[in-house]
């Protein structure tokens, strides 16, 4: 009997970034991150262990079919879950997003979300969401803040066993005003930009070190209601990111002269009153954490004022979702 399982997952932005592996074959990071699960931003996949094609998995993602890394990392992911299912036979994965591929969201997080889900449903296994949240982080890391909506804190822990993520009690109703200045695919993956400036980057111990306060401050900015101050340490917290990687030796850039234009933009519309503050990923893309009632309006300045951009509001969404599940 051959098991189809469809699953869904949104993709997140983290507030207080995870950058920097302990132990990479397990994805272990070195510190503790927090993120927001957006809505409308859903990856949904759908596996069966059915042989595959030509004795091999056989994945298709968006309607193509991917080669290289991007085939490796999902058929590594593949034979972890056989490898724990006790099974050995290829599968089918058909995966494709709601959000475009380039839009500046991470479409990694949510992929691996939404494949660990419907993996592990086409085994024939039950998993809870911990376990699951376990699974989706030797994926990509951030999958593991997908399994959950909203608010999410992924705990560092020091073994696969203690690092998983946990959705938090939040009464805030941010938005995220995505400003996406390039479409074009990054130059250097994150899991080697991290590698890279943890092993040259002499800012990168002060900036880890700093992160772990920078979550405590933003843990109790979230338990006070008070955005203004999660807004402060969350900018703070990603402009130390990028300035770690931009003293690694050589350089990791992944801004733009655009990028920079909507960081001054933000800081602009904040002494105009605006509650909005950036934070921005591997990629030269910023996002810009605002109030659900000032999201459109804040969208439609910078809409004015970065024309060259393509600007877009997402709100707050829910984890993983199992769509399907047929025998
Ligand atoms: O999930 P990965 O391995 O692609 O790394 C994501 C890293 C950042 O997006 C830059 C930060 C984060 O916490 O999501």
């Amino acid at each position: 009997m051959t098991i189809t399982a469809t699953a869904s997952a949104n993709t997140n932005i983290a507030l207080i970034k995870y950058w920097g592996k302990a132990d990479e074959s397990l994805a272990i990071p070195v510190t503790s991150s927090l993120s927001l699960t957006l809505g409308g931003t859903r990856t949904t996949t759908t596996v069966s262990f059915d042989g595959g094609a030509g004795g091999e998995d056989a994945v298709t993602i968006n309607g193509a079919t991917p080669g290289g890394t991007a085939r490796e990392r999902v058929v590594r992911f593949l034979d972890l879950v056989r490898s724990r299912a006790g099974m050995t036979i290829p599968a089918s994965v058909t995966s494709s997003s709601t959000v475009p591929l380039a839009a500046g969201l991470a479409s990694s997080a949510a992929g691996f979300a939404a494949l660990a889900a419907a993996a592990t449903r086409a085994a024939g296994m039950r998993l809870d969401e911990r376990a699951l949240s376990r699974l989706a982080r030797r994926g990509s890391g951030s999958a593991t803040r997908s399994i959950f909506g909203g608010l999410v804190l992924w705990n560092a822990g020091v073994d696969d066993e203690t690092s998983y993520a946990e959705p938090v009690d939040c009464d805030l109703t941010p938005a995220m005003v995505v400003v996406v200045v390039s479409a074009g695919r990054k130059t250097i993956s994150s899991t080697q930009a991290m590698r890279h400036t943890m092993n040259t980057s002499p800012l990168y111990p002060a900036w880890a070190e700093a992160s772990r306060e920078d979550l405590r401050v933003a843990l109790d900015a979230v338990r006070a209601r008070d955005l203004p101050r999660l807004g402060e340490v969350v900018e703070s917290n990603a402009l130390g990111m990028h300035a770690a990687m931009i003293a690694s030796r050589p350089s990791v850039v992944y801004w733009l002269p655009e990028t920079l234009d909507v960081l001054h933009t933000v800081r602009v519309m904040r002494d105009e009153g605006f509650p909005v503050w950036a934070t921005i990923d591997a990629g030269p893309n910023v996002k810009v954490l605002t109030t659900g009632e000032d999201a459109d309006q804040v969208a439609a300045v910078l809409r004015d004022r970065i024309p060259c951009a393509t600007t877009s509001v997402r709100y707050p969404g829910g984890g993983v979702r199992v769509e399907e599940v047929t025998a």
